[in-house]
């Protein structure tokens, strides 16, 4: 376990946002701390604290679009709800309790900005941005996530008590997942623009120390079931779309049974040969990969713009103001393949470099795209993309 104190005056590189891992680089954080050790990096980011009011994060909990959930507790009992909260709910929160507001990057622009400075990990790893409040003493308890996260404190102080134990035993009976025994091995305060990374089987322990906001950045690790599960659907579909499983079962050579009730030998072989047919290969893989990492969550919809330029209308705005995805497009590529919002594109090499540098930065600037002529194969993917919400002019 190690704390880091920024160096003073230490400047990023101008294409490079700058660090939040203090003095370390991102090849060390990732050989020395990623999925091994927790971090505390003091003033990761100086000056962090007010982006988002309480009262922005509250009105956020009304919203139907956005999950939110309230938890709160007194010295027995734990008591959580979810939202979307009416105003008049939520003047009624009394005492210790804490909201919590997920996906906050996909509604924030300013989450979306944030999130840029923690491209040292790739896009394919990350959750999304969680945004909580507390009143004073307020926290979700002791608990383990299947997150890799990055806490950062936004306002006020968090005390962080965090420990690796084996014991993962719960309170039961509980309404969330808090552990029966926690035993904390360090114990720290956090201050604005303070953070501490944690690997995701560590036990923590939140409590605001008054109140208190905290932008945790979570990176998920799928279980190995579920990924195995979601691949077999996926499968499943292509199997649909481009079969090489024809015909249908036959047994022209069938032999008299002793018993009509046994499932015969015979049968067993000739399926076994049939289900050796389906097979699949690291191509498939890589498009299972991109097709379910960039699928936008269940309640994102996007709408088309009102109006809607024409492509030489919009070519000639982006070559004037570059354009940016919108905050809930999610966009990955693979080996000239691009995948964005679960549908792929197979883009001739020509317009790569600036489909990658679109994934890459989620922006692309005006620049980049000046020398471009309107009607190349690039502007009329773009222009798919603008037509469906995915992405919009300027930057
Ligand atoms: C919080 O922000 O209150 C909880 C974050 C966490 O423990 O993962
Ligand atoms: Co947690």
């Amino acid at each position: 376990m190690t704390t880091q104190t920024r160096r003073k005056g230490l400047s990023a590189p101008k294409h490079e946002q700058a660090s939040v891992l203090g003095t370390l680089t991102p090849e060390e954080f990732l050989r020395d701390y990623w999925q091994k050790k927790p971090l505390l990096i003091r003033q990761a980011i100086p000056g962090f604290g007010d982006a988002l009011p309480r009262d922005a994060l509250l009105e956020l909990a009304r919203r139907e679009d956005v999950e939110s959930r309230f938890v709160a507790h007194d010295s027995t009992e734990w008591q959580v709800t979810r939202g979307p909260f009416s105003k008049a709910q939520q003047k009624r929160w009394k005492g210790k309790w804490t909201v919590l507001i997920q996906g906050v990057n996909l509604v924030f622009p300013f989450g979306d900005q944030l999130l840029k400075r923690f491209n040292f990990i790739p896009h394919a790893r990350l959750d999304d941005l969680m945004v909580s409040y507390a009143t004073d003493g307020g926290g979700v308890g002791p608990h383990i996530d299947n997150y890799d996260v990055f806490l950062l404190q936004g306002t006020g102080r968090r005390r962080w008590r965090i420990g690796k134990q084996t014991d993962q035993r719960l309170i039961e009976g509980a309404p969330l997942k808090i552990l029966r025994d926690f035993q904390p091995e360090h114990d720290w305060i956090l201050e604005p623009g303070d953070m501490l990374y944690l690997p995701s089987d560590w036990a923590h322990d939140g409590t605001a120390e008054g109140e208190c906001m905290t932008w945790s950045i979570g990176f998920r690790t799928a279980p190995a079931q579920e990924l195995a599960a979601q691949f077999l659907d996926f499968l499943q579909d292509h199997l649909a779309d481009n079969s090489t499983i024809t015909g249908r079962y036959a047994d022209p050579d069938l032999q008299r049974q002793e018993h009509p009730g046994e499932i015969s030998e015979a049968m067993v072989r000739k399926v076994s040969e049939l289900l050796r047919l389906i097979q699949w290969d690291e191509a498939l893989v890589r498009d299972f990969l991109g097709a379910s990492l960039s699928e936008p969550k269940a309640h994102v919809f996007f709408d088309a713009p009102e109006p809607t330029l024409s492509l030489a209308a919009f070519g000639k705005r982006v070559k004037k103001d570059g354009l940016h995805l919108d905050a809930r497009s999610r966009m990955l590529f693979a080996q000239g393949a691009f995948y964005l919002n679960g549908e792929t594109v197979v883009a001739p090499p020509e317009s790569h470099a600036a489909l990658i540098s679109l994934a890459d930065l989620r922006e692309l600037r005006a620049s980049t795209l000046a020398q471009e002529a309107a009607n190349t194969p690039l502007f009329e993917c773009l222009y798919d993309w603008y037509e469906c919400g995915f992405l919009h002019p300027g930057t």
